[in-house]
């Protein structure tokens, strides 16, 4: 009869999970930098020490943050690309790893948000969203992963969301690509952990970034809008998690209930969260 410590169950590797205390000497690459979340994690980590190359479509915007973080005393590198375009995405991550040699941290951030019933989807639309959302993230991280698989040392970052973790009416395509996004963090987080690889999974609820625009403002239930998270306070987070070796945390935190709601109580969560969201639609 095989006795435990035969058997390969994973759990006799003790395993240290890697917590990023400090910045300096740091090479990280973010998207959807030009703006919003990744915008602020770049300024923050190159302030720290970081090597930050910064990737988005609007190489003005990223031109203008290049020109703070340089003159803060930083460094960044400034990577144009769309990241639906896997071409893009290789030219990016070369030029990047020419630059820099490696690259310690990755935040797959990049993504847009839009609000519409599913009936009324066009699916050339659905698709351009999981492109962007979930395949942009997907083609960094192949691309990236192995370097640091192979150096034993990484941490991978992803913007998922709060619905990432719960579906909410009017938005089938997006919530979509975040459980998509959810689902890759947490597998990752169990294939790489051994080599050193940390995954942390990033739900923001709603925040107060150029990511709403005008119409999902108008749509959003009030009690949405006047709990709107600080995109600050959310890097504060992010750093924190990281310095910690969280693997997933969720800002407002308050929020997070709802996951515990939905699992013991599901046909009440599902009456709340149609009712809430529904109404807001009309
Ligand atoms: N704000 C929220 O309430 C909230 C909540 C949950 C999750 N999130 C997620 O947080 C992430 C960041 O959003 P944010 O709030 O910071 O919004 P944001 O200010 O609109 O920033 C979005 C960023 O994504 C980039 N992006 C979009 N499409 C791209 C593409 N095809 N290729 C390259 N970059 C692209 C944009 O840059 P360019 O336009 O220059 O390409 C921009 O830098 C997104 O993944 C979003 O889904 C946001």
């Amino acid at each position: 009869m095989p006795c435990l410590s035969q058997c390969h169950w994973g759990i006799e590797k003790i395993t240290v999970k890697p917590k990023l205390k400090s910045y300096q000497g740091i090479t990280a690459l973010v998207t959807g930098a030009s703006s919003g979340i990744g915008r602020i994690f770049s300024k923050r980590i190159a302030a720290l020490g970081a090597k930050v190359a910064i990737v988005a479509r609007n190489g003005e915007a990223l031109d203008e943050l290049a020109r703070e973080i340089t003159e803060a005393g930083g460094e960044a590198l400034v990577l144009p690309c769309d990241v639906s375009v896997l071409a893009e995405v290789q030219n990016a991550c070369e030029k990047a790893l020419a630059r820099f040699g490696h690259i310690d941290l990755l935040y797959n951030n990049a993504g847009y948000g839009r609000h519409r019933r599913f009936l009324d989807w066009d699916i050339e639309d659905q698709e351009r969203m999981m492109r962007i959302n979930y395949f942009g993230m997907m083609y960094f991280t192949k691309l990236l992963l192995p370097q640091m698989v192979a150096r034993k040392k990484g941490w991978l970052v992803f913007t998922s969301s709060v619905a990432g973790k719960l579906a909410t009416p009017d938005e089938s395509a997006y919530v979509a690509t975040k459980f998509a996004t959810t689902g890759l963090a947490e597998v990752l987080s169990l294939e790489v952990e051994d080599d050193n690889v940390h995954v942390l999974n990033v739900c923001p609820g709603s925040i107060k970034t150029p990511f709403f625009d005008e119409e999902a403002l108008r749509r959003m239930p009030p009690v949405a809008k006047k709990t709107m998270g600080d995109p600050d306070v959310l890097v504060d987070k992010i750093i924190a998690a990281l310095a910690k070796g969280k693997h997933e945390i969720t800002y407002p935190g308050g929020i997070s209930l709802g996951y515990i709601v939905r699992a013991i109580a599901p046909n009440f969560m599902r009456r709340q969260v149609k009712r809430v969201t529904l109404d807001a639609m009309e």
